[in-house]
């Protein structure tokens, strides 16, 4: 029996949660709501996926994604229309993307019957927990590791999905504050750079602790032949509005195609915006700076949402971004992708979809 013809076994929570969530203090990634979907991979097909409460796993400590990695993960929103319908934003170009970062991992593709329908299905069964107020939404985390029992290093045979959910507010509270790497790097051509494979995170860690020591937020990684070219932060790509043209780096081998940033581009040009996809490098970026045409800087994400930089630093260089009543491009973009999300202006890009 295919996937498609078996359908979602759903076994629900005897007593809900909700109480525990607190809309006026939503944290992000600290609540998770009452149910999450599994489903296993062996012997070369999926099983039948099933929705189960929320609770923790049991696994062999010779679980092989524990010791070499083959892990990798999504992160997608819903939202709520004024109707209180649920809408999930584009979940099909995170499924793509996760079904990308599976091939490079050497990890089954994940059927749009396990990955969208499950989706959909467990976003409709927890809407309760999908926050209503501006800028918050319910994160939906899919993700897939590998789980033959096994410490020989070979690409493992047995794999499992499972899509948690968690009420989520904004991810960072103010604008945030940026260092320029050029000491340790993210992504080489040939790697996993363009995945979403949680080593990817892992080995931003100890960078990313050394500048919050130096009360950075975030990091912004540079290409690691020269360390000249700006490529991604952290927990987002990057765009810079320098005169009238919006510029961030072209995708490649090396940076996460962002669906966020993929959406952004496709508002900012629709509305006669130029936004230029190509190699940036920060000696360009301190050449605007230099001549006051720098106007704004910003993050997106689908945790972080668009999220504005307020101060960028580069070696001995620290430069103050203009402040926000000068956000006009990025907030525009903001404000538009918010009413496509929330369901108070047309969807006319196909990017909605009803729980
Ligand atoms: C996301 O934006 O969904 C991410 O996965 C980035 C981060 C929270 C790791």
């Amino acid at each position: 029996m295919s996937v498609s013809t078996m359908g979602i076994n759903v076994k629900k929570v005897a007593k809900s949660r909700i109480n525990q969530l607190d809309p006026n203090n939503i944290q992000f990634g600290k609540l998770y709501a009452d149910h999450m979907l599994v489903a296993h991979y062996e012997n070369g097909e999926w099983g039948q996926p099933e929705i189960v409460p929320f609770g923790n796993l049991s696994l062999s400590p010779a679980t092989t994604f524990m010791h070499y990695g083959q892990a990798i993960f999504e992160g997608v929103k819903a939202y709520k229309d004024q109707d209180g319908n649920p809408l999930i934003f584009r979940p099909y170009d995170n499924w793509k993307r996760m079904n990308r970062s599976a091939a490079r991992m050497a990890m089954p593709d994940v059927p749009e019957e396990i990955f969208v329908e499950g989706m959909r299905q467990l976003v409709s069964l927890d809407k309760a927990w999908i926050p209503t107020d501006d800028g918050t939404s319910l994160y939906l985390r899919p993700f897939m590791i590998a789980t033959d029992e096994f410490i020989g290093v070979k690409p493992a045979e047995k794999f499992t999905f499972m899509i948690i959910t968690s009420p989520a507010g904004p991810y960072y509270a103010k604008p945030v504050s940026i260092y320029v790497q050029d000491k340790y790097v993210r992504a080489f051509p040939g790697g996993i750079g363009f995945t979403k494979a949680a080593g990817n995170y892992g080995a931003s860690m100890l960078p990313t602790a050394q500048i919050r020591e130096m009360g950075y937020d975030q990091i912004l990684w540079t290409d690691g032949f020269e360390h000249k070219y700006v490529q991604e932060i952290g927990t987002m790509n990057v765009f810079f509005v320098i005169g009238d043209t919006v510029i961030t780096p072209e995708l490649s081998e090396t940076i996460l195609a962002g669906v966020t940033r993929d959406s952004v581009i496709t508002l900012l040009r629709n509305k006669g915006i130029t936004v230029e996809e190509r190699p940036l490098s920060i000696n360009e970026i301190e050449a605007a700076y230099e001549a006051g045409t720098l106007r704004e800087a910003f993050g997106t994400g689908t945790a972080a949402s668009i999220s504005h930089i307020a101060k960028l630093t580069y070696n001995d260089k620290c430069m103050e971004l203009p402040a926000p009543e000068n956000w006009t491009v990025s907030e525009w973009v903001k404000n538009e992708l918010n009413n496509i999300r929330y369901g108070r202006t047309e969807d006319t890009h196909g990017w909605v979809v009803k729980a």
